[in-house]
């Protein structure tokens, strides 16, 4: 049945001329098909520069919105329609305009975990991986209001010196990890280095060795001597890092790390979304060209 699937899904790709993207969250499964695997500044660069008909997007919606902005005379494909990311729907953008109501000369910069119309209100976007590279881009005396995720925006602060104001939206999945659970894996693995997304609160993120995007922590695994990694981020990521370095060992830094909005895909879902070419997403063209300038504005910055 999966080789059937297998054989299926590799034929119908070429037949649409589909290009199949995964994010590193994705079942084992879904990243081994995929002619593409990344983070979100990776998914996007992808997005911006293929020459396929069709891009399946594996996934959440917002990186489907972000590929259809950035390709919009391309079909952009979401598998299953209910993975989305309760972090990008913490802020809307009815709510934003009343924010910059009050500072009215800030400039808003934007985690790409967020709506196509909470882009459109936004002046530049950023990825976990450039975030602290976006916000040194901005005129030292400009105010910033950094949406939607608080963890990440004190990063940000952390590193560049820089106050903003902050939303208060967080990643539920990152959120919830302790300094106790960090410290038994500590107790247990005491050589392993501690590699974390920075969606974990301050005080994994200062206690951590290496704070990076998931992309990033790849690049840290490989030019690090080390053989052991305590890994503070989604547990399909676990995978990607296993099958890259088979001679190394990871911990999940809880034992339950899920985001189950990334769960929803499985290769039959696949298939039937190249199959039936679904669900097609869509953004109306006044959305989709302002949201494009702040996405556009972030990619003309080197990550
Ligand atoms: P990355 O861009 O680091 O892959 O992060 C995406 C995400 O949703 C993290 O929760
Ligand atoms: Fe959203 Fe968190 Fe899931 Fe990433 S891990 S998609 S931020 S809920």
């Amino acid at each position: 049945m999966t080789l059937e699937l297998v054989e299926y899904i590799a034929w119908r790709k070429k037949e649409i001329n589909a290009v199949i993207m995964a994010h590193y969250y994705q079942i084992p499964e879904i990243q081994d098909i995929a002619d593409f695997v990344g983070d979100s500044l990776q998914l996007a660069r992808q997005a911006a520069a293929t020459d396929a008909d069709v891009i399946v997007l594996c996934g959440v919606k917002f990186m489907a919105e972000s590929a259809k902005i950035l390709s919009p005379e391309k079909t952009v494909l979401l598998p299953d329609l209910r993975a989305g990311c309760p972090m990008a729907d913490m802020v809307t953008a009815e709510a934003l305009r009343e924010m910059k109501a009050q500072y009215p000369d800030a400039a808003v910069v934007c985690y790409v975990n967020s709506s196509a119309d909470v882009k459109a209100e936004s002046d530049i976007c950023c990825t976990s991986s450039n975030a602290v590279n976006v916000v040194k881009s901005i005129p030292e005396e400009r105010q910033i209001i950094f949406v939607p995720d608080k963890n990440l925006g004190a990063y940000v602060q952390e590193q560049t010196g820089r106050k903003m104001i902050l939303w208060e939206g967080y990643c539920p999945v990152h959120d919830v990890l302790t300094r106790e659970e960090l410290a038994r894996q500590v107790e247990m693995h005491p050589d392993a280095k501690i590699v974390v997304h920075p969606e974990c609160v301050p005080e994994i993120t200062q206690a951590a060795d290496a704070v990076r995007s998931t992309g990033g922590m790849l690049q840290y695994v490989k030019s690090s001597p080390d053989k052991e990694f305590i890994i503070g981020t989604e547990e399909g990521f676990v995978y990607t890092l296993q099958k890259n370095f088979p001679e190394k060992t990871f911990y999940l830094a809880r034992p339950e790390f899920r985001c189950y909005d990334m769960k929803y895909l499985d290769l039959e879902k696949l298939a039937n979304a190249l199959d039936r070419m679904e669900h097609q997403v869509e953004i109306s063209e006044e959305i989709r060209r302002r949201a494009y300038g702040a996405l556009q504005n972030m990619l003309s910055i080197m990550p």
